[in-house]
């Protein structure tokens, strides 16, 4: 299988300035290396060309929106096309807003192929804000939402429908900052949430069963949206919204795998990695580590045994 690395330089959608530098920090950090070490012939179609961050002040809740919804339409058909080649795509980002054009460039393949789609979302955040919601009007904060179909026409129209997704298709992993009403939103939109106290409860093992089965369930197409801030920042500190408490190194590693085990993904985002909040280049380094496993890196002999529905 051929893997496609799409760079999306920019970080119009977040609070803080430097996420327009991932895509270069995952190509220093030897993301394309890996990949090949891995057996995977990789293309890397370089960076897209979108506006710079005017950092502009919220209107109407929006910061940036004009620029957010630009760079989301390149993702889009970078996504798309990349997927129409048969490829895999890795989207590097790039803040998570941009995980809108993304999932809507992935979105439109599932349509067109007849596959029915599942996001698995690893974050901190359940990035459901509405304008309303919102405490800082940054749209990183806003993409599930949007693909759900609750935003700016901008960005909600961005997809082969709306909404883009069906957010009871949406599995969100590590949940630990949720703004007061941006909880009610994920509660009346049906997600499934599995937060630090279920890993904390049940172990990542249990939780990634779960997770896993619920994305088997729907079949078809498996997207995963991996912003770096899901890990602990004291593995992970170049991101730029921290928040304590997250996946350690192991049971990130264990999650990494078994989403290899099961199968199922087809397409992937790494976002919000910061190099500006970065110490060197280690949370560049450890993302490319967690995606070797994800891409089936094994201590031992490398084997497919383990896969579980495919
Ligand atoms: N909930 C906060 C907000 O809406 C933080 C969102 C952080 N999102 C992210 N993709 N890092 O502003
Ligand atoms: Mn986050
Ligand atoms: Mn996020
Ligand atoms: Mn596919």
């Amino acid at each position: 299988e051929r893997v496609s690395l799409i760079g999306a330089p920019t970080d119009v959608g977040a609070g803080r300035r430097g996420s327009s530098m991932g895509p270069e920090a995952l190509r220093v950090a030897g993301l394309h290396k890996m990949l090949r070490g891995l057996g995977m012939e990789v293309v890397d179609r370089g960076d897209l060309i979108g506006p710079l961050n005017p950092e502009e002040k919220p209107v109407n809740g929006y910061r940036n929106l004009k620029e957010v919804a630009a760079w989301n339409g390149l993702v889009r058909d970078a996504m798309y096309e990349a997927l129409k080649d048969g490829d895999f795509p890795i989207l590097m980002g790039g803040d998570h807003c941009l995980a809108v054009g993304s999932i809507a460039g992935v979105a439109k393949h599932c349509h067109e192929a007849g596959k029915s789609l599942s996001v698995l979302w690893l974050d901190a955040h359940a990035d459901f804000n509405t304008p309303d919601t919102s405490p800082s009007g940054n749209i990183h904060g806003m993409p599930i939402a949007c693909l759900a179909g609750h935003g700016p026409k901008e960005l909600t129209g961005l997809g082969h429908a709306v909404p883009i997704l069906d957010p009871t298709n949406v599995i969100q992993v590590g949940i630990r900052s949720v703004d007061a009403a941006e909880k009610e939103l994920v509660a009346e939109n049906g997600l499934t949430v599995y937060d630090m106290r279920q890993i904390d409860e049940h172990g990542m093992r249990r939780v990634m069963d779960m997770a896993l089965a619920k994305a088997a369930e729907a079949g078809g197409h498996m997207h995963v949206s991996f912003d770096v801030d899901f890990l602990d920042p004291s593995i992970a500190p170049g991101v730029p919204t921290t928040v304590p408490g997250g996946p350690n190194y192991r049971e990130a590693q264990l999650c990494m795998e078994m989403i290899y085990d099961s199968g199922l993904t087809c397409s992937l985002d790494i976002m919000e990695l910061n190099p500006a909040f970065d110490r060197g280049n280690m949370t560049a380094e450890l993302a490319v580590e967690l995606v070797s496993s994800l891409f089936g890196e094994q201590t031992l002999a490398r084997t497919h045994s383990n896969r579980k529905y495919s």
